[in-house]
């Protein structure tokens, strides 16, 4: 499938995914978020790839945010809309996707942009990176999601200063704030989110899932995040990658899973 905004290329077990409207700083208007409903549905049913990476085109953002001229003249009703699709059809399905999907920040990542890669399972930017939740300067708050995954990752004193004040933060203090795993230089930024992602590509898929599905579990209020860990751990002794994996370590080989 070809897409108006999005980039698709697969390498080994890793598919990468690239926003593509450069011109507008890969601002996520309703066709792009379509689009990676689609595609990112798309890799998750698509068996031999075992890890997404998502990125923005060139070398100015990641993605600059939700598209203000698409929602400019909005009512209240078509407001509450936006932020539900978004959350269920992108947001949400990039938090609890089963494979691993790493954001590789390269530039501005702003309001949606920031978003974005909150919901995705890591995060890796680049030196130059900046990132930003500016929506109460538009007279808005963050609508995909911002409030809650900020302050889960980040703490609710420094969630509350980034939404308070709107300003941006530098990758470095990103990487202080837990807010990404890495900062890298902008030429090693695709091969080290690729890297992780081909290395997690080694271990047994199954317990990649179960493992994503108990964590997140843990920062659902409405579940037990240890009973969560105790079904799914047990689910894993029944796997033929359990089997692969406790006899590989026996015989003393690299499983293959
Ligand atoms: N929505 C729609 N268009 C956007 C956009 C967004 N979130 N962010 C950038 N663009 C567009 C600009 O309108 C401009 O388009 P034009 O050339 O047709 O006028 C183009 O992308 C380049 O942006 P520009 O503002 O000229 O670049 P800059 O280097 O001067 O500034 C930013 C970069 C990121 C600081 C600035 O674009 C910005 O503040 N963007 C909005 C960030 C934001 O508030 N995001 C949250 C949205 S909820």
């Amino acid at each position: 499938m070809t897409y108006q905004n999005l980039l698709i290329h697969d390498e080994g077990y890793v598919r990468r995914i690239v926003i593509n409207r450069e011109s507008k700083l890969n601002a996520l208007n309703k066709i792009t978020l379509a689009e990676l409903h689609h595609a990112i549905t798309d890799a998750l049913a698509n068996k031999p790839i075992r890890g997404i990476l998502l990125t923005g085109a060139g070398d100015k953002a990641f993605v600059a945010g939700a598209d203000i001229a698409e929602f400019s003249a909005f009512d209240a009703n078509q407001g509450r809309e936006l932020a539900q699709e978004g959350q269920t059809n992108v947001f949400d399905l990039i938090h609890h996707a089963n494979k691993p999907i790493i954001a590789a920040i390269n530039g501005y990542a702003l309001g949606g942009g920031l978003e974005l890669a909150l919901a995705c399972h890591i995060r890796v930017a680049t030196t130059g990176s900046k990132m930003g939740l500016p929506e109460v300067s538009l007279g808005l708050i963050p609508g995909y999601g911002g409030t809650q995954r900020l302050t889960q990752l980040v703490g609710r004193g420094r969630a509350l200063e980034m939404i308070l004040t709107g300003d941006m933060i530098t990758a470095n203090e990103a990487l202080g704030y837990g807010l990404v795993n890495h900062v890298v230089a902008p030429q090693d930024l695709l091969g080290k989110a690729e890297n992780i992602l081909t290395k997690i590509s080694t271990r047994s898929t199954n317990a990649i899932g179960a493992a994503i599905r108990a964590v997140n579990a843990g920062l659902d209020p409405t579940q037990n995040g240890f009973e969560t860990e105790i079904t799914a751990f047990a689910q894993c002794f029944g796997t033929p990658d359990f089997k692969e994996g406790i006899s590989a370590f026996l015989e003393k080989r690299k499983p293959n899973f």
